[in-house]
């Protein structure tokens, strides 16, 4: 039996294929393990939306290589990077053997096959098939507990330095009948939490109304959130969602549903209109502010978190103080902070990455700390409160602890046997660092 390796870097969309690619792999007869020196099929599902993580590739070519002990195993690239690249990545490497773009990832039997009988330049960049399937086998889930269950995919938006739009395509929303029947699924295989990706979730636009035509809502997405809640799922997140099409009925729905969980990830990206203007967001941050107050004013607790970049062409010191301000009236409790990064064949590509590296590690390290202080100070507002936690997997920090998240997106680690893996119990919250809460079990749900 051959034995394939798979790596994955990148967001959710790329573990939510590799989840897929390696089901498909198990069911046509190969062995899959995490000992990449023992692969004779290792495959790297790469990421490009920023320089680091394309650089990180080749990175990680070069080690594998001299640590594989089959000198006749072959090498496939999958995803981004491998869309956007094409053929030129056997001329960067030569160790590569195939590469694979991001709607041919049903394929890639059909690619290791190939690659095996000699064929050692095979290049596969084109559409899904019609038939692809999106199901996942439970041995091969990132998670036994969490379903990753992608409702949309590609991104029609164009922000200015971002290359997903060339690197997944244009949108494409999963029929919802499709998606409640994996739900349904998950449901009876003990999944307790289920993640809806996309790049923009509440962009959804199914083509045609099957299995929502009998729930309200204002939008396609938000008719979905309740059908999806109607599925008994114990625990609903979804991320992405894009500012501009964030309507207010989505969180009407949260309101009116116990699983829709109480997170809302909204990348706001900068805080200075004049900025988000040359981004092409599509949202100013009078706009942003409304849907953050929509939110806040919910009778849940909702969580939100965000995505911004720092040092962005033309970028001034203003600007950045308007970023600055939009974070201390938003309380995020999390925000991922990029440094802005040239992406070719983006439109923001052609204007001069004129913010010097010095000045955006500046504008980096004080945004982060005005993040950390609102933080530490909404973390510590869980002390002596009890929250429900999925208890996900053991603790890799903590001997004898569990780990899991919050409806709110939490990590929480607690003392716990291994029989409450699986579980959803209530922790009190004793003790809060700046990305953890730390906590003892008060009493168990189910
Ligand atoms: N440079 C820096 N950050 C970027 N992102 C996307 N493109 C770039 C880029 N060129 C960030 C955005 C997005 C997140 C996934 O990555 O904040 O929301
Ligand atoms: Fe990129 Fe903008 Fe699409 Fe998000 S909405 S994936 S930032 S183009």
């Amino acid at each position: 039996m051959k034995k394939v390796y798979l790596e994955t870097f990148g967001c959710q969309m790329n573990v939510s294929d590799s989840e897929r690619i390696l089901t498909q792999l198990e069911s046509g007869g190969y062995q899959i393990t995490d000992d990449e020196t023992q692969a004779d099929v290792v495959l790297l599902n790469t990421c490009s939306v920023r320089e680091k993580a394309e650089h990180k590739l080749y990175t990680r070519i070069g080690q594998i290589r001299k640590t594989q002990t089959n000198k006749n195993s072959v090498l496939g690239i999958l995803g981004c990077v491998a869309q956007l690249e094409g053929e030129t990545l056997f001329k960067k490497s030569p160790a590569i053997d195939f590469v694979l773009g991001t709607k041919a990832v049903g394929r890639v039997a059909n690619a290791i096959e190939t690659a095996f009988n000699g064929n050692r330049n095979f290049v596969d960049l084109s559409d899904r098939e019609a038939d692809y399937d999106w199901s996942v086998a439970a041995s091969q889930r990132h998670s036994p507990f969490v379903g990753f269950i992608p409702i949309i995919e590609g991104c029609n938006k164009f922000c200015t330095y971002c290359i997903v739009p060339f690197s997944r395509g244009r949108e494409k929303s999963i029929p919802a009948s499709e998606i409640i029947r994996q739900i349904l699924i998950l449901r009876e295989q003990g999944i307790k939490e289920i993640h809806l990706l996309g790049q923009n979730v509440n962009s959804y636009r199914p083509i045609n109304d099957s299995s929502l035509a009998n729930f309200k809502g204002a939008t396609a997405f938000s008719k979905l959130l309740r059908a999806v809640a109607a599925t008994g799922m114990e625990r609903v997140k979804f991320t992405t969602s894009f500012p501009r099409d964030f309507h207010p009925d989505i969180v009407d729905a949260i309101n009116e549903n116990e699983n829709l969980c109480d997170w809302v990830h909204l990348p706001v990206q900068s805080g200075s209109n004049r900025i988000l203007k040359a981004m092409r967001r599509g949202h100013t941050i009078e706009n942003y502010l409304e849907r953050i107050d929509k939110i806040k004013k919910s009778e849940r607790k909702i969580s939100i978190t965000t995505d911004i970049i720092i040092g962005f062409p033309n970028e001034s010191l203003q600007d950045f103080r308007d970023t600055v301000k939009m974070f201390e009236y938003c309380q995020f409790a999390g925000a991922y902070i990029f440094k802005y990064s040239p992406r070719p064949g983006t439109p923001a590509f052609n204007m001069i990455d004129n913010v010097s590296a010095e000045e955006k590690n500046e504008r980096f390290l004080e945004l982060e700390k005005v993040q950390r202080f609102t933080q530490q100070k909404i973390f510590q507002s869980y002390l002596n409160r009890s929250v429900e936690v999925l208890a996900e997997k053991i603790s890799v920090k903590r001997s004898g602890q569990l780990s899991g998240h919050t409806t709110c997106q939490k990590v929480v680690n607690f003392p716990g046997a291994k029989d409450l893996l699986g579980k959803i119990v209530s922790v009190e919250i004793l003790e809060s660092k700046s990305n953890t809460l730390y906590g003892e079990i008060s009493s168990r749900k189910q």
